[in-house]
């Protein structure tokens, strides 16, 4: 009885739910490229071993998924948002006030309470009122985002529309390769792109977890599709593996010397 009552209730909100946060290389834009692989598939769970921004799971919305991300905080205001969340923090867009929040979050990391309530409320607000949306932390692990100059930002402190969304998904927080997939998971993985000619990236995802990635999804039994920058040794590496490659362009924010070239990016198939 309440699974059908969230069937129809879903099918609602397929348009009006939103990705909560903003999120560096979200991919929104490849949900209709995703959605033929996904219609005949549509009684599996789906997993995302990276979710990020949650933009694919929210376009797709399936019964069950299970979504994680190496970012503990965002897979903490995930978890909150599914208890049901309404935020009562003060929120506004005022240089000052950004800076004393960013120093109230610091300081509830510091005491070991990044996984309550309060650090939930203060990470959606430093997530919309930072530069960019960015998470980044220095080497003592304080979160440096500066301050973002945004126009206008239209603050949200009811979440309560995530919790019936989000009640049979699983949010997890560890590294990709340790998440309990099941024979049967449909998995949709888009990992950090790959910078070519470096070996190590920012945030720990050098070409080693590249290979990783690919050779952790070729051992999955069922259904999996994976999305990343094209270049020639990640278009190598996921071909020579055997899945089928299709090619799609991404749509490219205009750059500071306003170059608007679209960015090639790969979509890399395996048991369809
Ligand atoms: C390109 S983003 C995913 C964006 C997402 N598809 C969306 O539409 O918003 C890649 C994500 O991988 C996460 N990540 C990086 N290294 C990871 C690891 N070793 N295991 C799991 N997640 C990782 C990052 O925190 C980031 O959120």
């Amino acid at each position: 009885m309440a699974r059908a009552a969230r069937v129809v209730e879903t099918s609602e909100q397929v348009e009006s739910v939103r990705p909560p946060l903003k999120w560096a290389g979200g991919k929104r834009w490849q949900v209709p490229h995703l959605r033929p692989y996904w219609e005949s598939n549509q009684h599996r769970r789906l997993v995302e071993p990276f979710c990020g921004g949650l933009a694919v799971t929210l376009g797709l919305m399936p019964e069950r998924a299970l979504l994680n991300d190496i970012n503990p905080h965002v897979i903490n205001f995930y978890r909150r948002l599914k208890m049901g969340f309404v935020s009562t923090l003060a929120m506004s867009n005022v240089e000052a006030r950004f800076y004393a929040h960013r120093k109230s979050f610091n300081r509830l990391l510091l005491q070991g309470r990044g996984d309550t309530p309060e650090a939930a409320s203060y990470f959606y607000y430093l997530n919309r009122t930072g530069y960019n949306g960015l998470c980044r932390f220095n080497a003592s692990g304080g979160f440096n985002v500066p301050f973002g100059r945004y126009a206008n930002i239209n603050y949200k402190k009811d979440f309560l529309e995530y919790k019936s969304v989000f009640a049979d998904w699983d949010f997890v927080n560890m590294d990709f390769d340790r998440i309990p997939l099941e024979p049967e998971d449909f998995v949709y993985a888009d990992p950090p792109y790959d910078v070519e000619f470096t070996s190590y990236s920012k945030g720990g995802f050098g070409w080693k977890e590249q290979e990783r990635t690919a050779e952790f999804l070729a051992k999955h039994p069922g259904p999996v599709i994976l999305s990343n920058q094209a270049t020639k040794r990640i278009v190598d590496l996921y071909d020579k593996l055997g899945y089928k490659l299709i090619f799609l362009d991404a749509p490219r924010r205009i750059s500071c010397t306003g170059d608007r070239t679209p960015a090639p990016e790969v979509v890399a198939t395996r048991n369809f």
